[in-house]
């Protein structure tokens, strides 16, 4: 299998600049001084050995994890996908905020079709303002479980980091691992009306270690100098899961979150939802020995099962004996402390004074949550084995967002009819308690209701979303996932939102893609929307998001070319 190429210093980057190629393009809107990276991708299965078991997955050119992009901070990034697979694909550029290029974000039946067997699709966009750690993945189906990986933007040439420069980088990317087709499972689990299996493996740059059957060799390892630091670039590719992150006996100290600075903050462990990137500093200070980096659950809903074995990788100091015992990774927390998530969250602070929206002219409030709905099916063994016989689902404002056959971007900028509408309510249509009671005649009816219902925004709307965790069927930690945008975190808590006793940090709050709304609670998040186009937002665990936890944003034009979202590019896929 080919190994992901994690290490890269500083000097291999000039090197890089040698072998991409550059491009003038005349755009003449960019800051300038950006080079045009291009990539090649190609959707290609490969065979891999894992778990005692040989199948074949989807990877991008046969690598797993898939090609680490590089670019620096405005470069322009052109990826030509070709699909050489029997599955439908699309690529979505995790965190990038596609600045008048939303027909490349990615995700299928929202702003493209799928790229079909057989054919192509060039995105192409430009990084305005962006560096740090982001990552890219198939958003089409599950077909995201093995279609990933880092995409490294680096700051300008001459610019340094906010922090004494790290020995060497290496790219962490945690995952999870399923023996079966992810394009069948999707389709078996929503057939089923209930919960997906859990994962065979936690995965850590694609290797289980040596928890796992059939592993001892299977392991990513990391090879250190005594009093060197380190900086790893963490990524959350998990499917439906969220998990703790730790190095037995060592610190990480967090330096950006989301691909922005952070303060630096110290902590024993992280946690990362899918969708989620951070970077942390490590120096390697320790005795010389063989250090576990561990990987394992972090579960905040209640009585669900998961995957409890963790995952292991080495943090191997020069000298260490290749068979010295590696210590247990004894700092990850229980599966469900979060107090632990908590901890971290409440240290993220952005570098720097924020550019925090202050004048909010649009409040929106979003439930997130779980629902049981009624069987409709004439087979209920088959197809309604959820709780109390009835199907899951999940909901934004009680709504089940139901996936177009074409996509709304499509729809929306060629006023085609009747693929979705514009009435997404900006908040609920009923206050309850949220945490503790349920929607429609409480306490028993938790029913959703389905439909691809967007929410329009004003190009230039000044937005407060308040995004609160329901207990309908269970509360929980809910990665939500804006596409298009970074947001400011400005405020969250425990229990049901209230304005009176809510505090709100608008000096530095970090500046996000992804939030973990805190189980049974909420978080308030603040953007400007002034990127035209069509913007999922969503739940990252993708049960969730398959059972309906999202909704599109519709941010119009506003006025002139730098406030209008262009056409189309000329090889759209077509449905
Ligand atoms: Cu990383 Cu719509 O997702």
């Amino acid at each position: 299998m080919v190994n992901l190429v994690t290490t890269f210093k500083y000097v291999l980057i000039s090197l890089l600049y040698l072998c991409v190629h550059n491009m003038v393009h005349v755009m003449a809107q960019w800051p300038k001084g950006g080079s045009t990276r291009f990539y090649d991708f190609k959707v290609q299965m490969l065979k891999v050995n894992k778990l005692c078991n040989t199948r074949d997955i989807v990877t991008i050119n046969q690598i797993y994890p898939g090609p680490v992009v590089y670019a620096q901070e405005d470069d322009r990034v052109v990826v030509k996908l070709t699909n050489e697979t029997p599955y439908n694909a699309t690529i979505h550029w995790h965190g990038v905020r596609q600045i008048l290029s939303c027909w490349s974000d990615g995700p299928s039946y929202i702003t493209q079709c799928p790229v079909q067997p057989g054919q192509s699709f060039t995105y192409n966009f430009t990084l305005v303002k962006q560096k740090g750690t982001l990552f890219w993945h198939a958003h089409f189906s599950w077909l995201r479980a093995t279609v990933y990986g880092a995409l490294i933007i680096y700051p300008k040439t001459g610019v340094p980091y906010p922090f004494k420069h790290p020995y060497e980088e290496h790219i962490v990317i945690l995952g999870e691992y399923w023996q079966q087709d992810l394009v069948q499972l999707e389709r078996t689990v929503m057939a089923s009306g209930k919960g997906a299996p859990i994962a065979d493996a936690y995965t850590i740059n694609g290797h289980p270690g040596p928890k796992y059957n059939c592993s001892a060799n299977d392991v990513y390892k990391i090879d250190v100098l005594p009093g060197k630091t380190y900086m790893l670039r963490l990524i959350g590719a998990l499917l439906n899961m969220e998990s703790f992150f730790s190095i037995a006996n060592h610190k990480l100290t967090i330096v950006e979150a989301d691909g922005e600075y952070t303060k630096p903050f110290t902590t024993d462990r992280v946690m990362l939802g899918p969708g989620q990137t951070l970077n942390v500093l490590v120096t390697a200070d320790q005795k010389i020995g063989r250090y576990s980096m561990a990987m394992g659950p972090y579960m905040s809903a209640q009585n669900l099962a998961f995957q409890n074995i963790t995952a292991i990788a080495y943090f191997h100091y020069l000298g260490a004996t290749q068979n010295s015992v590696a210590l247990p990774a004894s700092l990850l927390p229980r599966f469900n402390d979060n107090l632990a998530v908590k901890t971290v969250m409440d240290g993220l602070r952005s570098l720097e004074i924020g550019n925090v929206p202050k004048e909010i002219d649009t409040n929106l409030f979003f439930t997130i949550g779980l629902n049981v709905n009624k069987c409709g099916s004439k087979t209920p063994k088959q197809n309604c084995q959820g709780l109390n016989g009835g199907v899951m689902a999940a909901s934004m404002n009680n709504n089940s967002f139901i996936r177009p056959n074409i996509p709304i971007l499509q729809a929306y900028y060629d006023h085609i009819n009747g693929h979705f509408t514009e009435d997404f309510p900006g908040s609920p249509l009923k206050f309850y308690d949220f945490v503790n009671g349920a929607p429609n005649s409480a306490p028993n009816n938790t029913g959703s209701t389905y439909g691809t219902r967007t929410k329009v925004l004003k190009y230039g709307s000044q937005v407060q979303l308040i995004l609160q965790d329901t207990g309908t069927v269970t509360t929980e930690n809910h990665p939500i996932h804006l596409h298009g945008y970074s947001f400011y975190v400005v405020g969250y808590g425990s229990g049901n939102y209230n304005p009176q006793t809510a505090s709100f940090n608008l000096v530095d709050p970090p500046y996000m893609n992804t939030i973990g709304v805190p189980v049974g609670g909420w978080a308030a998040i603040r953007f400007v929307a002034d990127n035209p186009g069509v913007w999922l937002m969503h739940c990252h665990l993708e049960t969730h998001m398959a059972w309906g936890l999202s909704v599109a944003l519709i941010v119009k034009n506003g006025q002139g070319p730098m406030e209008t979202l262009p056409r189309p590019p000329s090889d759209m896929p077509r449905c």
